[in-house]
């Protein structure tokens, strides 16, 4: 796996910690395998994986199932500082960044958080939650 060197020690755990999830994930359907990890503002780290089914829509995102089981750990008040989506195609990594869903979904719980995913250039960039979905339902 390919990690830019500028993430800081802090983003590179939820990196590698996503990376484990997406090992993890169900996604015989489309081949397409993501992980994710969120840090929550205890400090704590949840994890997700794309979990897909036969009926094709009900599979779930790695990324809200992350928030999912960042909910179920902390409760409703839970605050996510920042999450990380990775994912892997035909045995390589691939770029990756939050399905518009998953984009509203992360605003639930993290107006400031940061995003950490690959972009098409194959590298781990930095964003925040706001600037990737600038008109969200409110
Ligand atoms: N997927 C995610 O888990 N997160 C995203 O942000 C984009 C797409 C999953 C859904 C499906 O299981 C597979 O990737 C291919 O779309």
């Amino acid at each position: 796996m390919h990690i830019d060197p500028v993430l800081s020690p802090d983003d590179l755990v939820l990196v590698k910690n996503a990376a484990a999830a997406c090992l993890n994930a169900y996604a015989k359907y489309s081949g397409f395998a993501v992980g994710s990890a969120v840090r929550t503002s205890t400090g704590h780290i949840y994890l997700g994986a794309n979990v897909e089914n036969v009926s094709y829509p009900v599979g779930t995102c790695a990324e809200r199932n992350a928030i999912a089981a960042a909910v179920a750990a902390e409760g409703p008040n839970v605050r996510i500082t920042s999450i990380t989506v990775v994912a892997r195609s035909k045995g390589a990594d691939a770029a990756c960044s939050p399905c518009g869903a998953c984009r509203q979904a992360i605003l639930e719980f993290g107006l400031d958080a940061t995003v950490i995913y690959r972009g098409s250039d194959l590298l781990m960039r930095q964003t925040n939650a706001r600037a990737l979905l600038p008109m969200p339902f409110e």
